[in-house]
């Protein structure tokens, strides 16, 4: 196992408060939430746990910083941006240990895909900073006005973010908030707090202004609700359940906040006879368990043609043999422990309720679970009907659901027989049928022989029940942006 690094320790061990004004400050309130190490069940630090009066000051602070940020130089926050991004890869090892202790991740994931995605899309939207320009229009009834557009920021901006990639999502949020002009009062997940209090000394660190950027720990109903309907916030973003999604959307209604809503999914695969089995079993795996299975695009429902099924199924098995469970820190591990105990219990709910609806577990049942820490045994069902818990609701963990179809029609029918419409995996050689599914399946993305690809500059968001709202890519900068006309007489 991979020793705890100093600097880690010793950040662990800090008096952990909220980060508002440019400043760290001790929660209004005395309650603490618990941060657990999800690998060996302990308690590692608490954080604050804000309250109203908390979430009053941070979006004060973030109002009365939005002048100055608005004034900058676009250059400047660019360059600021850009420094942040150079920051957390310089502390790389460190940011990665934080999550993999806070979250369970493994490093080696942290490392590959948390890390650089998030700075790159810090870097990203760095560029983009300096490139918002408005249009000039010629009215169609006439040219004797001069009519442009500005494109503003939209002000103060609330992000609620959840605890499966718990840097990187603070990475979605900031980027994009900050190169448009906004302001910002982010809150992590009450179970993973800690890469984001460590960016709050980046951000010190850099020296982004005062108050530009707040972060405040705490749970949904106390920080995250009041957040949300706060009267000096002007947009929301947020990622996480649908359900939670919808609360945001009735207490954003107050002052008609603008909104993303970044939601859940139960995203497809479908695997044709013609696809290349080796490609397929292999990005199939990683579209369901990377990430123990949390990820809002877990490609979980895999359908697969009646030709191929017995054998795709049979390597998909194999291949899930595979994994070993263990703690992120050790290298060995290729799976770590869900998020928290909720997490683990929630799990494994659904995972009894396949088998008492009905559908078989065909993956090893027996393979050694560790006892300590929130680990749920990979699992591969076949004979789920489309009306199981299991086919319909978002799980969340690393549980695969294989069914068949006979041809693309039943294909596409069986993809989009979900609320859902994140994301979605497509499996064929036939160039063709490529494009006749990728224009059937209702969900924002279409992978077509690859799986959970992301790129800064590539926009990503969901249809249906998954939420409204692009995120990364050019695309998201409009949701931060608002439209200004100007019309000027030139009579
Ligand atoms: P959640 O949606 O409740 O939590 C996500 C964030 O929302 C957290 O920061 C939380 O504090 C905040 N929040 C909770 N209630 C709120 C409220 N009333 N107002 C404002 N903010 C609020 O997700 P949770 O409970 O942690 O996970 C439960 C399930 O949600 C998971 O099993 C998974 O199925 C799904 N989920 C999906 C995610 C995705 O990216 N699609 C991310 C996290 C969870
Ligand atoms: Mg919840």
């Amino acid at each position: 196992m991979a020793p705890v690094m100093d600097s880690v320790a010793s950040f662990i061990s800090r008096e952990h408060q909220l980060f508002i004004g440019g400043e760290f400050v001790p929660s209004k309130g005395t309650s603490r939430l618990d941060v657990y190490n999800p690998a060996d069940d302990t308690v590692l630090t608490t954080a604050a746990a804000a309250g109203a009066e908390d979430i009053d000051a941070a979006v004060a602070a973030a109002r009365a910083a939005l002048p100055e940020w608005r004034a900058l130089p676009a250059a400047r926050r660019a360059e600021l941006l850009w420094n942040r991004g150079t920051r957390i890869t310089e502390l790389a090892d460190e940011f990665a240990q934080i999550d993999t202790l806070n979250n369970g991740k493994t490093t080696a994931d942290a490392m590959a895909v948390d890390i650089p995605l998030v700075t790159g899309l810090l870097k990203y939207y760095a560029g983009w900073a300096t490139k918002l320009e408005g249009r000039t229009i010629t009215p169609m009834g006439g040219s004797n006005f001069h009519v442009y557009t500005r494109r503003e920021p939209i002000g103060v901006v609330g992000a609620i973010i959840p605890w499966n990639f718990p840097l990187l999502m603070c990475g979605y949020k900031l980027g994009p908030a900050l190169a448009t002009g906004n302001t910002i009062v982010l809150k992590p997940a009450e179970q993973t707090p800690l890469s984001a209090l460590r960016l709050a000394e980046i951000i010190r660190e850099v020296g982004f202004p005062d108050g530009v950027i707040n972060i405040v720990t705490g749970d949904g109903p106390g920080a995250g609700a009041p957040l949300a309907a706060h009267h000096g916030v002007d947009k929301i973003t947020f990622t996480g359940e649908t359900t939670t999604g919808q609360k945001i959307i009735d207490a954003a209604k107050g002052n008609m906040k603008k909104m993303s809503l970044e939601l859940g999914g139960k995203s497809p695969s479908l695997v044709f006879a013609d696809a290349d089995l080796d490609a397929a079993v292999e990005g199939t795996f990683g579209a369901v368990y990377f990430n123990q299975g949390q990820c809002c695009i877990a490609g979980a429902r895999v359908f697969v043609h009646d030709d191929i099924y017995d054998e795709f199924t049979q390597r998909l098995v194999d291949r899930v043999s595979q994994i070993r469970l263990g703690p992120g820190l050790d290298p060995d591990s290729t799976m770590g422990p869900l998020v928290s105990r909720e997490q683990q219990t929630r799990v494994r709910g659904f995972i009894d309720s396949g088998v008492e609806q009905g559908a078989t577990i065909v993956s090893d049942a027996q393979s050694p679970v560790p006892e300590q820490g929130y680990f749920v045994r990979p699992t591969v069902f076949t004979g789920a009907t489309a009306d199981m818990r299991i086919m319909r609701e978002e799980i969340f963990g690393p549980v695969a659901v294989v069914g068949k179809f006979s041809d693309e029609e039943q294909a596409i029918a069986a993809a989009n027989d979900t609320a859902f419409g994140l994301c979605s995996g497509v499996w064929t050689r036939d160039s063709a049928r490529v494009h006749r599914v990728a224009a059937g399946i209702e969900a924002g993305t279409v992978y077509v022989n690859t799986y959970g690809m992301f790129d800064p500059a590539v926009p990503y968001g969901g249809f249906k029940m998954s939420g409204f709202g692009k995120e990364l890519g050019e695309e998201s900068l409009d949701s931060y942006l608002q439209t200004k006309t100007v019309w000027v007489n030139l009579d």
